[in-house]
């Protein structure tokens, strides 16, 4: 696979950071901005679109679902249109675990009922939604991939994540660890788990990238749309993610057990094998150490990124 591939990033930084793009032109802008997108369409002969901007937070999206809608489905309507304008027939979008809302099996798959608990999974499925009827009138083909827990960063430690506020249980666990930030709270370790906590599908970001890959190869190759379930396949504890990151760290992980936050179901692991059947997909990156080494590796050459 030709992996130099000339890419323009349109990011307008609400939560991005410039210092993360590399080896890519970087527009700072937004992605509902019609004269803006018109414009790069027109200026370059882009074959495809990688649709990651969003609004990510679940908690913040129940009180401001107007926020979530706007950014995440009415903007994306404008990036759709625009494509359409300009003949760009092919779209990867990042859809999640949270379309599904409560899980119905231990491990889900494409078919699982879509029934998203609160705004942001809600305004991911509308976008998924929406997509077999851009593809009828206008033959944009797309490939939905539904990420669990993104998690780890680059293998050389360069790339990671940072958000703020961070949510994500591995970086607040290495933050804690390494004495950045105050300890955790632990929501519940009275599941019907083998510890009590609950368990989540931790997916290496590389191997969501080499997904992502994947996919564009094979809407290139006039492949159908696909909607895919990206996961690890193999489901941690929280227990299991503390112990890993005091492991590699050499300290514990400070942290309180607190109730049960409303919402959380006790599993929720992806069966991805559509995934490897259609693309080839092979996840790359799938130990614990591997995800959370290379976390590790990233904050510690970024001190302030675990500082949030
Ligand atoms: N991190 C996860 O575990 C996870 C799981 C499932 C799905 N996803 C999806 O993956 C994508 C990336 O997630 P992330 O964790 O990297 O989040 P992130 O907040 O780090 O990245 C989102 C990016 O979109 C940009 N953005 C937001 N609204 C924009 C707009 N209107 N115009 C231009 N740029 C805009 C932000 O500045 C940021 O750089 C999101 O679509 C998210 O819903 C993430």
């Amino acid at each position: 696979m030709d992996q130099h591939i000339p890419v323009t990033v349109l990011d307008d930084l609400s939560a991005g950071h410039a210092g993360s793009v590399s080896g890519a032109d970087l527009v700072i802008g937004d992605m509902g901005d019609e004269a803006l997108l018109d414009r790069l369409f027109g200026q370059h002969a882009f074959d495809a679109v990688m649709h990651f901007a969003s609004f990510i937070q679940v908690g913040e999206s129940i009180g401001a679902p107007a926020k979530y809608f706007h950014n995440n489905v009415s903007k994306t309507i404008n990036l759709l249109n625009s494509m359409a304008r300009h003949d760009v027939k092919n779209f990867i979008f990042s859809s999640t675990a949270a379309i599904f809302g409560n899980p119905q099996a231990g491990h889900i798959d494409e078919h699982h009922v879509k029934a998203p608990i609160n705004p942001y999974g809600r305004s991911k499925l509308i976008v998924e939604q929406m997509l077999p009827d851009y593809e009828a009138a206008y033959g944009i083909r797309h490939a939905c991939l539904r990420y669990f827990n993104a998690a780890g960063a680059h293998p050389d430690g360069s790339l990671g994540e940072r958000h703020d506020p961070e949510t994500h249980l591995i970086p607040l666990a290495i933050s804690a660890a390494l004495g950045n930030t105050g300890g955790l709270k632990v929501f519940g370790d009275d599941y019907p788990t083998h510890d009590g906590t609950c368990i989540r599908d931790y997916v290496h970001v590389c191997d969501l990238a080499s997904a992502h890959l994947l996919a564009l190869q094979h809407l290139r190759a006039q492949g159908e749309s696909l909607k895919l379930n990206l996961g690890n396949g193999e489901g941690y504890s929280v227990k299991q993610i503390l112990d890993a990151v005091a492991a590699l760290v050499g300290k514990p992980v400070p942290h309180t057990v607190a109730g049960r936050r409303a919402g959380d179901p006790a599993v929720l692991v992806a069966d991805s094998r559509k995934a490897r059947d259609v693309l080839g997909w092979q996840p790359a990156y799938s130990s614990l150490d591997d995800i959370v080494g290379h976390a590790l590796r990233f904050y510690q050459a970024t001190p302030m990124a675990s500082a949030h």
